[in-house]
């Protein structure tokens, strides 16, 4: 089976690290995986008054996940936890109330850092955000990924051949776990 994948990229910087990284995953997926990218920058800050009459934006947004068979989640750690864009991309998917456009998505989750602790703090706040949106979650492999500059070309390009592995492993698992969980639905298992 095919899959189209959402994916997001929790930086708004036009040299973010985190968008390199999504380059390189892509170009490394299984054939059976497209990816769309699901545009953050352009989105109000939520707020609930929103609700009764949402914007194109917020309801372009939710359209882009519902579409989605899958969704990854490529972010930074922005002061020990999720970048505010991002934050405020999900609670627009989620409401208005009773219509999460989350819902049993399966979701993966990788985020880089120059710093050593590779976005750990960030992703656990994330899974605590994604379970409650009800969106299955691929729980391991994790990518805690300490961003090293000489290791990546812009085009997403991998020259430590590590990283290319680890990464590669990564998206065949996850395409794995796409599978295993559109199946399960289907079946009406979960
Ligand atoms: C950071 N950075 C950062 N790094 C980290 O490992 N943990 C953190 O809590 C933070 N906090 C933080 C807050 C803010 C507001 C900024 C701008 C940066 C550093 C961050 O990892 C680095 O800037 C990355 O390059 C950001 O990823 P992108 O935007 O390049 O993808």
């Amino acid at each position: 089976m095919s899959y189209n994948i959402g994916y997001f990229v929790g930086s708004l910087a036009s040299n973010s690290i985190n968008r390199v990284v999504s380059k390189a995953l892509i170009a490394l997926a299984p054939e059976n995986l497209s990816f769309t990218e699901i545009q953050i920058g352009n989105l109000p800050l939520y707020s609930a008054d929103y609700d009764a009459d949402y914007p194109e934006a917020g309801t372009a947004l939710k359209k882009a996940i519902e579409a989605s068979d899958g969704l990854l989640f490529i972010s930074p750690e922005f002061n020990r936890s999720i970048p505010g864009a991002l934050k405020n991309a999900i609670d627009w998917g989620s409401r208005p109330w009773g219509t999460n456009s989350f819902a049993r998505k399966p979701t993966g989750l990788l985020g880089a850092s120059p710093g050593a602790i590779g976005t750990a703090v960030m992703q656990s706040s994330m899974r605590s955000v994604l379970s409650f949106l009800d969106a299955p979650q691929l729980n391991s492999p994790e990518v805690y990924l300490q961003y090293r500059p000489e290791d990546f070309g812009e085009d997403g390009s991998i020259s430590n051949p590590d990283t290319e592995k680890f990464l590669a492993h990564y998206i065949g698992e996850y395409a794995a776990f796409v599978e295993r969980v559109l199946d399960s639905t289907a079946a009406g298992h979960i």
